[in-house]
């Protein structure tokens, strides 16, 4: 599998008739964490959005820039092939509530015609032990997901997402209402990802604590505008931007 950089130049996003995002510009590397941070309301969601073409389905949003995905270009391309390529994680899980924990995995490599048999069944053992859930669900397999907790059932989205093994894996404050045993499991489930597989992984996040214990770089958005942008170490440890100190130190 071939890794693909996200490339992101001179965004512009309108919603309505409020500026949303102002000419952002970043690169997520393949095998690596990149974590976007930034407080409530900055457009880290909306940067997600228009990296898997979900933008497409906000009324009167009008999309201007570059987006590629290695050398597809998303913005360009047909959104359900941008979407193929692209996994994603939303902050609520949303595991398909009639279908068994392992119908839930397989669905997309059955969809997409990737695997079956003995082959589906090692593929979805695959994706729950990545997504850290395995040992807590290998004997109830034709179980339905409401009689997991709230962090087993995100977990359970995460393998969903993996199973299709996608060169991108979005997540949108995955951890944010969840246990922490489970945030745990999720986040080093993510940095194994990234780093055995050489997939890119964008992660928006709530905390710049996350962003600092998993992330390779860091993408600061405040008001829709890149603050700072840089290996996590150089951010964290000397920000370049008073508001990114602010914001590290909890003051905005
Ligand atoms: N569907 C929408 N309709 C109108 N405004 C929106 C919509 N989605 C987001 N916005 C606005 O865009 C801004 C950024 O939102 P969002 O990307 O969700 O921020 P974040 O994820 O950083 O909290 C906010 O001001 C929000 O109100
Ligand atoms: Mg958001």
């Amino acid at each position: 599998m071939e890794p693909v950089e996200v490339k992101v130049s001179d965004l512009n996003v309108w919603i309505g008739g409020s500026h949303i995002l102002k000419d952002v510009s970043m690169k997520a590397p393949p095998g690596a964490v990149t974590a976007v941070m930034g407080p409530s309301g900055s457009g880290k969601s909306t940067l997600i959005r228009v990296i898997n073409r979900l933008i497409d389905l906000i009324p009167g949003a009008r999309v201007e820039g570059k987006v590629l995905l290695g050398s597809l270009d998303a913005l360009r391309a047909d959104p359900y092939e941008v979407r193929r390529r692209t996994g994603m994680v939303f902050q609520e899980p949303n595991p398909f509530p009639h279908m068994t924990i392992y119908d839930n995995v397989a669905i997309g490599p059955r969809i997409h015609g990737l695997a079956r048999g003995e082959e589906l069944d090692r593929l979805v053992e695959w994706a729950l032990k990545m997504a850290h859930l395995w040992d807590e669900v290998k004997d109830r397999l034709r179980d339905y997901p409401h009689q997991l907790s709230g962090g087993q059932k995100q977990r359970l989205s995460l393998a969903r997402a993996l199973a299709l093994k996608p060169r991108v894996l979005l997540l949108d404050e995955p951890t944010a209402n969840i246990d922490p045993v489970s945030t745990v499991k999720i986040e080093r489930s993510i940095m194994e990802y990234a780093k055995t597989t050489m997939a890119t992984v964008i992660i928006v996040t709530h905390t710049p604590q996350q962003a600092a214990r998993i992330s390779d770089h860091i993408l600061f958005i405040y008001q829709g505008r890149v603050v700072e942008y840089g290996p996590t170490r150089e951010v964290v440890l000397h920000p370049r931007h008073e508001l990114t100190r602010k914001f590290l130190g909890g003051e905005v």
